[in-house]
C-alpha cells in the first residue's frame, strides 16, 4: 500500500517535471520567433503587405468599425538591397531582445491598452519652464492650399506665434514668405501619395533635429492650435525622456506587416497618433528616432513598412523603440465629430480642426464673433474667443 503509493508520487512528480520542462522550450522557441518589440507579435496576421488606399485630402482610419487597411497578398516593392534589409532586422532583432532581458523598461504586453498612459484628463504638475521658442511647430501643407487654409492659419494662431511655427509645403511663394519667415520647401512632390507625405515628414524631422529646440509638434494646414495649453501640456513632461503624445485615430493598434526579406514578413502592430490630430514628441525620444528617421532613412522606414508618415512614426517609437504613445483627447482632427467639444471646453483644448466628416460638415459648434457664413471653419470665432484683444474681432461679443 504505502509502497506503491510512493511510486504513484514519484512518476507523477516526473511527470509533472517533464511538463514544466517542454512548456518553458516551447516557450523559449515562442519567444525567439517573436517579432518587433513592442511586446507584439502573437498569433495573428498571416503574411501580406498593407494595401493603401489612394490618399485624398482625408485619411481613411477614422471612422468607427471600418477597417483602416486590408491586406493584400504579396507584392514587391523593387530595387531594396537585401543587405540593407537584413541588416534592418538583425538590428531589429538584437534591440527586441535586449528589450526582453532589459527587464522592466521594455516589458510590456501588447494590445490591451487598458495600462496605456493618458493625458490630460488632469492637469500633471508641471516639470519644467517652457517658452514658445522651446517649441518647433511643423505645419505641413502643400502649394494648392497656401490661400484657402494658410492664411486663415496665418491670420489666427501662428500670427501670434511665428517665431515656433514652420511651414512645410512644396512650392515656392514669395506672397507666403512675405507673411512668415519660416516657409520651408521641401521639394517634395506635390501628390497627397505615401511617398510624397513621407518625404515632407522627413524634412520636418531633420530641421527639428537642426533647430535644437525641446519639443516637436506637427500639426496639418487644417489645425488650429492653442499655444497657451499646447505649452501647458508639454511642460508637464521632461524634454529629455521619451514622450510621445497625441491622439490615435484607431479603438486599436493597427496591424501591419514588416518585410524582412525577399518573402519573409513579420506581423507587428503598434498605436499611432493621427497626423490630422497633431502630435508632439520630445527631444529625448526625437533623437533616438534618428536611425530610422534621419537623412533618408525616414523614407525608407515607411517604404520598408508600407504606411503613411504619421504611422511611419508610431512604428518607429512603438515597434521599434517600445515607447508607447501617450494618448490625450486635448488634439483633434477632422475624422471625429468636432460638434461633440462643448463650447466651455474650447479654450482647454491643444488643437482643434475642421473640414467633411460623414459627407456633413465638421467644425467646433460655437456662437461666436462670426456667422458660419462668414467663419464656416469656426477658427476665427474661436481665436477671438481666446484672444479677444485681436485688432479685428468685433468688441463685446456674448458668447
Ligand atoms: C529645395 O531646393 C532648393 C533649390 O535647389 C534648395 O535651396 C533647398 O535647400 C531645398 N530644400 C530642401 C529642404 O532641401
Amino acid at each position: 500500500m504505502l509502497k506503491s503509493c510512493g511510486k504513484k508520487l514519484v512518476l507523477s512528480l516526473v511527470g509533472s517535471m517533464l511538463t514544466c520542462f517542454l512548456v518553458l522550450m516551447v516557450d523559449q522557441q515562442k519567444g525567439q520567433g517573436l517579432s518587433l518589440g513592442g511586446g507584439g507579435g502573437g498569433g495573428g496576421g498571416g503574411p501580406g503587405l498593407l494595401l493603401l488606399p489612394p490618399f485624398e485630402s482625408s485619411r481613411p482610419a477614422a471612422a468607427p468599425g471600418i477597417s483602416p487597411w486590408p491586406l493584400r497578398g504579396a507584392g514587391g516593392s523593387a530595387g531594396q538591397s537585401l543587405r540593407d534589409v537584413q541588416s534592418f532586422t538583425d538590428y531589429f532583432t538584437k534591440l527586441s531582445r535586449s528589450k526582453r532581458e532589459g527587464g522592466p523598461g521594455g516589458g510590456g504586453g501588447g494590445g490591451g491598452g487598458s495600462d496605456r498612459p493618458e493625458a490630460g484628463k488632469q492637469l500633471r504638475p508641471p516639470a519644467e519652464e517652457l517658452w514658445p521658442r522651446d517649441v518647433f511647430i511643423a505645419v505641413k501643407t502643400t502649394k494648392k492650399f497656401h490661400q484657402s487654409r494658410l492664411e486663415l492659419l496665418l491670420d489666427t494662431w501662428i500670427s501670434r506665434h511665428k517665431e515656433m511655427t514652420y511651414i512645410f509645403t512644396d512650392g515656392e511663394d514669395k506672397e507666403l514668405k512675405k507673411r512668415t519667415a519660416n516657409v520651408i520647401n521641401t521639394n517634395c512632390s506635390a501628390a497627397h501619395s505615401r511617398q510624397a507625405l513621407s518625404c515632407k515628414m522627413a524634412v520636418e524631422y531633420d530641421k527639428f533635429i537642426e533647430s535644437g529646440r525641446k519639443w516637436f509638434c506637427h500639426v496639418d494646414d487644417d489645425n488650429y492650435v492653442n499655444v497657451r495649453m499646447l505649452l501647458k501640456l508639454l511642460s508637464s513632461y521632461p524634454h529629455t525622456q521619451d514622450i510621445y503624445i497625441g491622439k490615435p485615430s484607431l479603438d486599436r493598434p493597427i496591424q501591419a506587416t514588416e518585410r524582412i526579406s525577399e518573402n519573409k514578413m513579420h506581423p507587428v502592430h503598434f498605436w499611432f497618433a493621427t497626423g490630422g490630430a497633431g502630435f508632439c514628441i520630445s527631444r529625448g525620444l526625437a533623437l533616438k528616432m534618428s536611425p530610422w528617421a534621419s537623412g533618408g532613412h525616414f523614407m525608407s522606414t515607411a517604404e520598408k513598412i508600407r504606411l503613411p508618415d504619421d504611422c511611419t512614426i508610431g512604428y518607429i517609437i512603438e515597434s521599434v523603440l517600445g515607447v508607447k504613445l501617450i494618448r490625450s483627447n486635448l488634439f483633434h482632427s477632422h475624422l471625429e465629430n468636432l460638434h461633440q467639444v462643448p463650447k466651455s471646453e474650447i479654450h482647454n483644448q491643444v488643437t482643434l480642426s475642421y473640414g467633411m466628416f460623414e459627407n456633413k460638415r465638421n467644425s467646433i459648434h460655437m456662437k461666436g464673433a462670426f456667422s458660419v457664413e462668414e467663419d464656416p471653419s469656426r477658427f476665427r470665432s474661436v481665436h477671438c474667443l481666446l484672444h479677444p484683444d485681436t485688432p479685428w474681432c468685433p468688441l463685446n461679443v456674448v458668447y
